[in-house]
């Protein structure tokens, strides 16, 4: 199943999420692969790749530089792999865009990948350009981490209406999984409001499952190890865990519920693997 890490949005957590509920697929023995998506390369620095040996990276899996095997590598935790970002991956919208059905090449790339992984994880940059715009397109199932403040679902919002866009035109896109409340402050009275609003709205789309505010997870990407695998007990590395069996639940039910009614796309049972 490929389930991509995304939204408009930046700084919500959707690498520090797609990280460590890869660690956590991982631990439960699946055999997980995170590919990083952003020319930042957090996800990739976070679980321990030094920045001069980030190459090869997802911009030659996206351009077929070379053969998979040589892109994809081993991390420090057991069946979990990962393919890199690098800085070329700036150029990766620019180079795609001349050509047809450019959102469906990274799909194409990823195909051969599938059968070898229970979990493919996309982690996104925070845009709609042609790279998450195909991870959308790849992708099974997408989960949305929102932060808990005013007017957070307007991204929601966009990001739907482009997977409705995607499915129009290729008659294929993602179901939403869920969205994923991180750095939910339960201390402030605001982010407590926003999170009943959150939910009054987008129902059981949300993950029971929320993230709190945890500096240590804000330091972890420096330690090169997710917070899961340092500090397993601590409280956000237990929601993770938490998420992770709930992504679990959600990707092999194939209910649809009140998704319908705020534009989300049902499952296509024929990708599910
Ligand atoms: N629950 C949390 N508590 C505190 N800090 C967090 C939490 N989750 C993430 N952070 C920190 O917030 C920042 C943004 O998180 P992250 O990089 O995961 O977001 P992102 O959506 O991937 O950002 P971008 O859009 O730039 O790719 C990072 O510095 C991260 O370490
Ligand atoms: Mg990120």
């Amino acid at each position: 199943m490929i389930v991509a890490f995304v939204s408009k949005k930046g700084g919500v957590g959707k690498t520090t999420s797609a990280v460590n509920v890869a660690a956590v697929l991982a631990r439960l023995g699946h055999r997980t692969l995170l590919v990083d998506l952003d020319s930042q390369a957090s996800a990739s620095l976070s679980l321990g790749v030094a920045r001069a040996d980030l190459a090869p990276s997802a911009y030659d899996l996206l351009f077929a530089k070379r053969p998979a095997a040589e892109i994809v590598r081993r991390t420090a935790i057991p069946n979990l792999d990962l393919v890199t970002a690098s800085v070329d991956l700036v150029a990766a919208d620019l180079d795609l865009a001349p050509l047809r059905d450019r959102e469906l090449v990274l799909g194409r790339q990823l195909a051969p990948l599938r059968a070898a992984y229970e979990w493919i994880l996309l982690d996104c940059p925070p845009a709609l350009s042609v790279v998450p715009l195909s991870a959308l397109a790849a992708a099974d199932g997408c989960v949305v981490p929102v932060v808990p403040q005013p007017l957070a679902w307007e991204g929601v919002d966009l990001l739907l209406a482009a997977v409705s866009r995607l499915r129009e035109r290729f008659g294929t896109g993602p179901r939403l999984l869920g969205l994923l409340l991180t750095m939910a402050d339960s201390r402030t009275r605001l982010a407590r409001e926003t999170t009943r609003l959150l939910r009054e709205r987008f129902g059981d789309r949300l993950f029971t499952a929320a993230v709190p505010v945890c500096t240590r997870l804000a330091e972890a990407p420096a330690w090169g190890r997710p917070l899961v695998e340092a500090e397993p007990e601590s409280r956000a590395a237990l929601a993770y865990a938490a998420a992770a069996r709930e992504l679990i639940d959600r990707s092999a039910s194939g209910e649809t519920g009140p998704a319908s009614k705020i534009g989300v796309l049902g499952t296509d049972p024929a990708r599910h693997g």
